[in-house]
């Protein structure tokens, strides 16, 4: 009897507590999980102070430059080596969107930030998977990933970006006329983290027809959600999938990241030594890219607050200069794993300015 008593006054509460720990705990994760830019800082050891975290930077950048060429030469056994190793474990063609082929009416899907609750794929929800795989079996002669770094600001990189046969942007980033010279405005493939569907439009619960009309930009471009990432992310994605369907959007492709796919991406950067929690939006399209195009050109990634050879500041985002949260992603490791295939002959990084001639 009073062994209950204790149970019931102490033991509960207690894991009630611990519950409502670990929710908030996801919640503050996810909301970090997102970022799509590679913009953000060093992660910081707790005595950092202000100084040092530049001059952290400062050694970092300078390191980072050493292994950076303007003059890059594509290696084509690297690259073809490269690309089957990941494809071998990631299978993006095939995984990378959830489909009715690669989930069947019936299954579980498995969160990849939350593994302890599955959804089932019910009729409903089987019926607005995409009929097959978005990517066909093309592969593009060149793409471009365009992530949101500061770096972009002023770099006239705009025709240079639209002139790639697909180009891939991170958390529909605005394209208009202000920032068309420096980023271009052509989209085949646009992500839309359950972040920017809270904080622009309202969760989407209330009017949706401005968020039908902001995507106008992005034309008829495959929309990737992260519906299954977390289990709060769903019902937001799938409002943003009703939307444009109810309004009879003559626009983007609402389409679901598969978590299987973020898994097994998770996995195989985790074993060449990244080890941050979860890959940014940034790597993940860096890594489909590398699967379906023939040729990989990075713009946007520089997750530093300076200009690489003058000390120009550079701003976060290459439309505003919010920090990004202490995230789950660590961007410089990142970068530096990209840099790594930048010199290896992989994948092209573009850091300088492009010029308005060329090409
Ligand atoms: C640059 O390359 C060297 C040798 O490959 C490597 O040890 C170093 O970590 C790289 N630095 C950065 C910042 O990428
Ligand atoms: C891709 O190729 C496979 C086998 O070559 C074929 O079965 C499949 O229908 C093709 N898919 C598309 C979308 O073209
Ligand atoms: C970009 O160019 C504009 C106009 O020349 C200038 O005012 C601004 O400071 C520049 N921004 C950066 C980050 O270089
Ligand atoms: C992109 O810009 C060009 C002109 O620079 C314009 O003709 C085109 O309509 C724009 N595309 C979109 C989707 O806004
Ligand atoms: C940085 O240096 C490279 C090579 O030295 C040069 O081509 C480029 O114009 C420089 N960029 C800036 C922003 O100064």
């Amino acid at each position: 009897m009073h062994v209950m008593k204790t149970l019931v006054l102490w033991i509960l509460p207690v894991i009630l507590l611990c519950s409502f720990c670990s929710v908030a705990f996801w919640i503050f994760l996810s909301n970090n999980n997102v970022s799509p830019n590679p913009s953000s800082k060093i992660p910081q050891k707790v005595s950092d102070t202000q100084s040092c975290k530049g001059c952290k930077e400062n050694v970092f950048m300078s390191k980072a430059l050493g292994n950076y060429s303007n003059r890059w030469k594509k290696n084509e056994a690297n690259f073809k080596r490269f690309r089957s190793l990941l494809s071998g474990k990631c299978h993006a063609v095939s995984k990378a969107v959830v489909t009715q082929n690669n989930t069947p009416l019936g299954s579980n899907i498995i969160y990849d930030g939350e593994r302890r609750k599955p959804i089932q794929v019910t009729q409903a929800l089987f019926n607005i998977l995409a009929k097959e795989q978005p990517f066909g079996n093309a592969t593009w002669e060149s793409c471009a990933v365009v992530g949101n770094g500061g770096i972009l600001t002023n770099s006239s990189c705009g025709k240079e970006i639209d002139s790639a046969q697909f180009v891939i942007r991170c958390n529909l980033p605005p394209l208009d006329n202000r920032y068309e010279k420096d980023v271009g405005n052509k989209t085949n493939l646009v992500t839309a983290n359950p972040s920017i569907l809270h904080e622009k439009y309202s969760s989407l619960m209330e009017r949706r027809r401005p968020f039908v009309e902001s995507l106008r930009p992005y034309g008829h471009a495959l929309m990737l959600l992260p519906a299954f990432s977390y289990g709060h992310n769903t019902a937001v994605s799938l409002r943003a999938f009703y939307t444009l369907e109810d309004f009879g959007s003559n626009g983007p492709l609402p389409v679901f990241l598969n978590p299987e796919y973020l898994r097994s991406l998770s996995k195989f950067w985790r074993e060449r030594g990244l080890n941050s929690v979860r890959p940014s939006t940034g790597i993940i399209m860096a890594s489909l890219a590398l699967e379906i195009c023939a040729n990989v050109h990075l713009y946007g990634f520089w997750p530093f607050s300076k200009h690489l050879n003058d000390s120009r500041r550079i701003t976060n985002h290459y439309y505003d200069d919010r920090q990004s949260k202490k995230n789950v992603h660590s961007m410089p490791a990142e970068f530096e794993h990209l840099l790594k295939l930048h010199k290896q002959g992989v994948v092209r990084i573009h850091l300088g300015d492009c010029q308005p001639t060329h090409r």
